[in-house]
């Protein structure tokens, strides 16, 4: 079996997370930003534009102020006003969940940011005089996570509503540098794990939820699998007991638990506690712990690993890691509808 045509730039692209990064949170600190008092923070975007925003809101859960809110829809919640920072991202700048969603917080009053690499929200914000940080195009969304993210860390940083994003940063590059040939073989074997199994992504922490969920949608688009995502400790009390059914899907199902330095001690004992418990309910797990001293550098670390492992596991089944060509489909079917 011939490698997939897709397998080496999505493979490159991963791997340049730390440049990209590095990229997206200079572009963003020089765009002009000013530091505000905010009620809150609304970040609009979907897909791979939208799981930036939830990164960071993982990453600040516990050290921002301000509620940071995710809006993955047309309509913007209640809550977002005059008071409001809305930080807009859609790599295309065509999504139309997020355009619509941009075209609200306007009505409103919202301070408005943009993040994109063109496209119609490129020219609104252009037209409005809205802060906008550019990004370079070109790539498939979910491979410019690198640049959206050190982009909405810049702009987040920028109007004030956490610090030290910018050492963060850095310090999360260079460790992802570093940490390039252990990822990338750690990511092969996780893979040849994975193979013709159903994954279940949990994460132990508040700070890891954003990551399981980017686990989730690069087995979705690279792997073209499904996959599931759970929290502990919220899990023991609910999914602990449904976990094996159906009962054919347990011999298949292959758990990937994401645990750091912040999961707490309690929910550390409720994950060796629940594997034992559900055992025979579940074929492995594998419990996976990141390298990096700064939470960003964990995040990121494990971001990277699931972003391989979804590439490898793309090659292993033969199939193409780039291509999307149901939402592709699904994207031009609903512009006809128009
Ligand atoms: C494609 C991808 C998709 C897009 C989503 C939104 O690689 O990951 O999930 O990100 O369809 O499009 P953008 O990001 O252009 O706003």
């Amino acid at each position: 079996m011939g490698v997939p045509e897709g397998y080496r730039p999505m493979l490159d692209w991963a791997l340049d997370l730390p440049g990209q990064l590095r990229v997206g949170y200079k572009a963003a600190r020089a765009a002009g930003l000013k530091p505000g008092r905010f009620a809150n923070v609304v970040v609009c975007g979907m897909g791979g534009s939208g799981i930036s925003g939830s990164i960071a809101r993982s990453l600040l859960w516990d050290r921002a102020r301000q509620p940071i809110l995710s809006c993955r829809d047309y309509d913007l919640p209640a809550a977002a006003g005059k008071d409001t920072l809305l930080v807009a991202i859609s790599y295309s700048g065509e999504t139309e969940e997020t355009l619509s969603a941009v075209s609200q917080a306007r009505q409103r009053g919202c301070r408005i940011v943009a993040i994109t690499s063109g496209g119609r929200l490129a020219a609104i914000a252009r037209n409005a005089g809205w802060p906008s940080v550019g990004v370079p195009g070109g790539l498939p969304p979910r491979a410019a996570l690198g640049y959206l993210l050190g982009a909405c860390l810049g702009v987040l940083e920028g109007c004030g509503i956490a610090r030290g994003l910018g050492r963060d940063t850095t310090a999360a590059a260079r460790l992802l540098e570093r940490e390039r040939p252990t990822l990338s073989r750690v990511a092969r074997s996780l893979a040849r794990a994975l193979l013709g199994r159903l994954p279940f992504v949990y994460s132990t922490a508040r700070s890891l939820d954003a990551v399981a969920e980017r686990w989730r949608c690069q087995l979705n688009e690279n792997a073209k699998l499904v996959c599931h995502t759970s929290e502990l400790p919220e899990l023991d009390h609910n999914e602990i007991v449904g976990l094996g059914g159906p009962e054919f899907v347990a011999k298949d199902t292959e758990l990937v638990v994401l645990a750091e330095r912040d999961t707490h001690s309690r929910t550390l004992a409720r994950v060796r506690e629940t594997l034992f418990i559900a055992r025979g309910s579940y074929h492995k797990a594998h419990l996976l712990t990141p390298a990096g001293r700064t939470r960003l550098e964990r995040m990121l670390w494990l971001v990277l690993l699931g972003d391989l492992a979804s590439i490898e596991l793309a090659r292993l089944e033969g199939v193409d890691p780039k291509t999307i060509v149901r939402i592709d489909e699904l994207k031009r079917r609903l512009a006809q509808l128009k």
